[in-house]
């Protein structure tokens, strides 16, 4: 397999090699190293960008000197080492004063500091060149449902996500808000978690033009969910702003392992649409290809880079088998066989009078039998996928 190139554009949060192992039964199980570390070994390996919460970079109570500084060695070995900073989130969810969440907690005192601490983080972003602003609200839920009026937390959550969108326009900023999913973990459930609840809230904002969504890969199937149908409605609806790939094993605590080491099929699928796109054409994914991932536990700083790396040779390695599936005569006869280009044919062509649909007799009996061939389509998948 090839090695990762730029134009690949593979990039990586701070926080992922960052990540020392601490897990709700034990304490770090490797060192931490400083930002700019992670970042020239990063680009060592391959990577096209980086991304990072504030606190990735500097202290939750670094003095403004602190965070300058930090920041700035952060950017020197970016731009040393040809990465690009595209991503900046914020942490809204490590310090205890955010244990009920920022935008919905319901002491307003703390709504406002999260508030000033997000557009504090916005500014950095922009600074930093990041054109894309994710906010992952890990913390906005409740464990207990007794805890919140749960409308009044959706209008403070819209109330937040609006301000925050409407600064960035005041401000000309050339950034993107991209919300990230997540059923439960670390709140017991979180609000928006699904790719379809965040659509919901976005189309209600007033400033949801400059919101899209930033999907990871394990939050969905946490919620048993299929993920590259989920990439698919925020393509189609133009909200597939950035994404997470990452792997996870069914419906469980989030795994963050590395990508295609959970559902590998349901990896090459995702891959499939990022390289190939939907197969009659429609939008296309061209954003980063940024993992979020964790290196396991066991994995010492070894173990972090070949994470690392795994992450991008899987990808390398299905973009490459997706290809292939896709430009095989015989995938193509299939696909025809099992009728996928006719479902780019709206049903009622244009100009048809829905007189003309009532009255055309249909071969129930014929059209009932028909064979679709989606079994043997799949299979000549996996023929490429492990052939
Ligand atoms: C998780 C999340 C986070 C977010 C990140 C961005 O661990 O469940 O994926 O990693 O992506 O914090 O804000
Ligand atoms: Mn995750
Ligand atoms: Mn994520």
């Amino acid at each position: 397999m090839r090695k990762p190139a730029k134009e690949d554009k593979f990039s990586f949060g701070l926080w992922t090699v960052g990540w020392t192992g601490t897990d709700p039964f034990g304490g770090d199980s490797r060192p931490a190293l400083d930002p700019w570390v992670y970042t020239e070994k990063l680009a060592e390996l391959g990577a096209w960008g980086i991304t990072f919460h504030d606190n990735d970079v500097f202290a939750f109570d670094a003095s403004d000197a602190e965070r300058a500084e930090r920041v700035g060695k952060v950017k020197e070995a970016a731009d040393a080492n040809g990465l690009t900073i595209e991503m900046v989130t914020t942490n809204t969810f490590s310090h205890p004063i955010f244990k009920d969440g920022g935008f919905t907690n319901n002491d307003r005192s703390i709504r406002r500091f999260g508030l000033q601490k997000i557009l504090r983080n916005v500014d950095l972003a922009a600074e930093v060149g990041a054109t894309t602003f994710v906010m992952w609200g890990g913390r906005e839920g409740t464990e207990y449902d007794s805890s919140k009026d749960l409308n009044a937390a959706f209008e403070r959550y819209k109330e937040g996500l609006d301000t925050v969108a409407g600064y960035i326009k005041e401000k000309g900023y050339d950034l993107k808000i991209g919300l990230e999913p997540k059923p439960n973990e670390p709140r017991g459930d979180i609000f928006l978690p699904t790719i379809g609840h965040a659509l919901g809230i976005i189309a209600e904002l007033d400033n949801g033009d400059i919101v899209g969504l930033n999907p990871e890969t394990g939050h969905e199937q946490m919620a048993g969910l299929n993920y590259t149908h989920g990439l698919a409605q925020a393509l189609n609806a133009g909200k597939l702003f950035h994404i997470d790939l990452n792997g996870q094993a069914g419906p469980r605590y989030d795994q963050d392992k590395c990508f295609g080491h959970g559902d590998l099929a349901s990896a090459f699928f995702t891959v499939d649409l990022l390289v190939n796109g939907f197969s009659n054409g429609g939008p296309r994914y061209e954003g980063p290809i940024h993992f979020d991932y964790k290196p396991s536990r066991t994995e010492g700083l070894e173990g972090v880079w070949e994470s690392a790396a795994a992450n991008m040779e899987m990808y390398l390695m299905l973009a490459e088998k997706a290809k292939a599936f896709r430009a095989d005569p015989r995938t193509q006869e299939i696909m025809e066989a099992a009728s996928v280009p006719e479902l780019a044919e709206p049903t009622v062509a244009e100009g048809e009078s829905l007189d003309d649909v009532r009255a055309e007799k249909y071969d129930v009996a014929a059209l009932a039998a028909r064979e679709y061939h989606y079994v043997e389509l799949y299979q000549q998948a996996m023929r490429h996928l492990i052939g």
